[in-house]
Parts: C-alpha cells; sequence; structure tokens
C-alpha cells in the first residue's frame, strides 16, 4: 500500500474525461481505494472516451454524460467535491491543425469555465490538470526539464499551455490548490487504438493484433514511455500531496528509445507481427517535434515518483488486454 492512499477513502472525486484512456484507470483505481468517484465525459465519437473503459466498475461510480465547454454544467458538476482530476481533452495534434477552434474551446477556454466555477463554488478543490509535453515543442536540449522554454509547434501545445498556466494562475492568486503533470507518451490497457488519434502505438497494435503490417514514420525519434499505472500513481500522489500546489511536474521514463526499437520491441513481445518503414507525411513533419524525453528528477525528489513498470512488460500487459477485447475498441 502506498502512503497516499489512504488521503482518498470515503472521498469525492470528479474526474473530467472519466471515461478516457488515463480517466478510467484512474477511475478504477480510486473506487478500490475507497472514493465516491463522478465521471463526468462528452464521449465524443473521435476522442477516446468509451463506456467499457470502466465495464468493471460501471455500478461503483456516477457517470454524467456532459461537455465540460458546458458552463453551467461544470459550476453544478465541481460543487462539493473534495479532487478534481482534469483530464477532459481533445489529444489529437493533427486534429487541432484542422480544426484549431474546437481544441480552443475545449482545452482552452472550458479549463476557465472549470476553474471559475471552482473559484466561485468550491475554492478549496484540490485539482491535478493533466497537461502535456508537447507544450515544450522541439527540445532545445535532452533530457528536458520544466525550466525548458515553452515554444509548442501545434494549436494543441499552444491551448494545452494556456490550460495548464490557468491552473497554476488560479493557484497564484486564488490559493486554489492546483498543480499540473505533464505527461509524456502514455500507453497501457483502454488506450484509443482504433486510430493514431491518441497516440501512433494504438494503431500498430491494432494492425498487430488484426495481422497487418505497422507503420513506423523516419524511425529515429527518441521518446519515453510511461505505462498508465504509472501515469495514476503520479496523479495520486499528486493530489494528495500539499508539496504539490501551484507546481509542475514532467512525467517521464528510465529507458529511452527510438521509434524503430519500440517497433522491434512491440513485435518481439508479441511472437512476431511486421512494419514498414516510410518517411513522415508532410503535415506532420511540420509539426513533429523530434527527439524527446524528459528529465523526470523534480516529481522524483519532491513527491517520490518513480515509474516502476518496465517498457517491455507495460507493452505485454497492453498487447493482452487487447487480445482480449478488441471488439470493444474497434
Ligand atoms: N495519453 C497520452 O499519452 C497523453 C500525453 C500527454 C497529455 N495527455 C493528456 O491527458 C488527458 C487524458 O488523455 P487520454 O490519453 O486519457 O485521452 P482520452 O481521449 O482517452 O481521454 C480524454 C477524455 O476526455 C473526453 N473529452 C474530450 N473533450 C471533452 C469535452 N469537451 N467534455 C467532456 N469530456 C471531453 C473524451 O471523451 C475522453 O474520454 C488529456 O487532457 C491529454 O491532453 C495524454
Amino acid at each position: 500500500m502506498e502512503d497516499y492512499e489512504g488521503a482518498f477513502s470515503g472521498k469525492r472525486v470528479l474526474i473530467t474525461g472519466g471515461l478516457g484512456f488515463i480517466g478510467s484507470n484512474l477511475a478504477i483505481r480510486l473506487v478500490n481505494l475507497g472514493a465516491e468517484v463522478l465521471l463526468v465525459d462528452s464521449l465524443i465519437p473521435e476522442y477516446g472516451g468509451n463506456l467499457f473503459n470502466i465495464a468493471d466498475i460501471a455500478d461503483q461510480v456516477s457517470i454524467n454524460i456532459s461537455d465540460v465547454r458546458d458552463e453551467h454544467s461544470m459550476r453544478y458538476l465541481v460543487q462539493d467535491r473534495d479532487y478534481l482530476f482534469n483530464l477532459a481533452g481533445q489529444t489529437s495534434h493533427l486534429d487541432s491543425m484542422q480544426d484549431p477552434y474546437t481544441d480552443l474551446e475545449i482545452n482552452c477556454r472550458a479549463q476557465l469555465f472549470i476553474l471559475e466555477a471552482c473559484r466561485r463554488d468550491n475554492p478549496n478543490i484540490k485539482i491535478v490538470f493533466a497537461s502535456t509535453r508537447q507544450i515544450y515543442g522541439k527540445p532545445a536540449s535532452l533530457p528536458v526539464g520544466e525550466r525548458h522554454l515553452l515554444r509548442p509547434v501545434d494549436v494543441n501545445g499552444v491551448n494545452k499551455m494556456a490550460g495548464e498556466w490557468y491552473h497554476i494562475l488560479y493557484h497564484n492568486v486564488y490559493g486554489i490548490p492546483t498543480c499540473a503533470l505533464r505527461l509524456t507518451n502514455t500507453i497501457g490497457p483502454r488506450m484509443r487504438i482504433r486510430d493514431a488519434r491518441q497516440t501512433f502505438v494504438g494503431i500498430w497494435i491494432r494492425h498487430i493484433l488484426e495481422g497487418r503490417p505497422f507503420e513506423v514514420w523516419d524511425g529515429h525519434q527518441l521518446r519515453d514511455f510511461t505505462y498508465v499505472d504509472d501515469a495514476v500513481n503520479a496523479f495520486l500522489l499528486a493530489a494528495a500531496s500539499d508539496k504539490a500546489k501551484g507546481k509542475v511536474f514532467n512525467l517521464g521514463a528510465d529507458c529511452v528509445v527510438s521509434l524503430k526499437e519500440l517497433a522491434d520491441l512491440l513485435i518481439e513481445v508479441n511472437d512476431g507481427a511486421a512494419y514498414s518503414a516510410r518517411p513522415f507525411p508532410q503535415d506532420r513533419k511540420r509539426i513533429d517535434i523530434g527527439d524527446y524525453y524528459a528529465d523526470y528528477s523534480l516529481i522524483r525528489s519532491e513527491l517520490g515518483w518513480e515509474p516502476r513498470v518496465p517498457l517491455r512488460e507495460g507493452l505485454a500487459h497492453t498487447l493482452a488486454f487487447y487480445r482480449e477485447h478488441l471488439e470493444h475498441y474497434l
């Protein structure tokens, strides 16, 4: 048992984006810790929300299908909650370029609705915001620490950056206990595999399980990957610790791999599969960040977080989950 776990027993928790990949894994963990969990999600089909994600806890959580862009719903939903895990978001980088206004509405403007609702009706609520390494843009040096300049390369990065800073601002000015985690590529059961909107690893896994070769673009880019259980741990640690208030933390990994190495590892873990390497499509190349891996020493020293699940093991769990439940994710 982790020493923060008692913090959630009997507590009233709201998770926006709670039917999505990370939100649903977090919900399962919180239910097991004895929290009273309310999930808010719009279930927009292009995003990662999926009712099957919470099939195992469906009778132990409350679900409100609503949109964080609805200011009136949000005012009502944040009331009387002890914790808010704020994960609702538009996650596709390419979609943010093709439809910048929707990304703006969800990742930026709606974040202000949520924070204003908390300021007016529940200023003591503890909030953890799901931010992203995308806000750094193309790294000037590696590994990337929290002091690296923020200079996003796409609309999604700009809006997530604003969303993150609204959270920090509402701590600095109004004293609301907020913090933000800058997640790197997260993988695991319940991620979207229908297409590459959430992560390219999703579509790779779909192709592998359907017996089709997947595509690796370029393949030399370096990345770090967080297994979803480790990401969930970080959210819980950040929510439970007073030291996190007003801060932003990178998540990261000990193992840094190129995409080609990741593809080879996935094939090895699956005991076979094939891929073809091809150059980046132009529309993606324009918003690619090149190599990235995080320095996560701040969260390690301040909150004691460390990634625990090795990449190989995380990939094996993920493949096993989709082998069993593929039909719910296509
Ligand atoms: N998965 C990653 O690798 C990763 C990396 C960096 C940051 N993040 C951030 O973590 C958060 C969760 O990501 P995820 O990977 O679980 O993605 P996801 O798409 O599975 O989850 C997001 C959820 O938010 C919901 N949602 C979207 N717009 C909404 C709206 N307007 N109103 C209500 N609900 C809405 C979606 O239906 C979905 O269920 C996101 O904010 C994302 O930016 C994820």
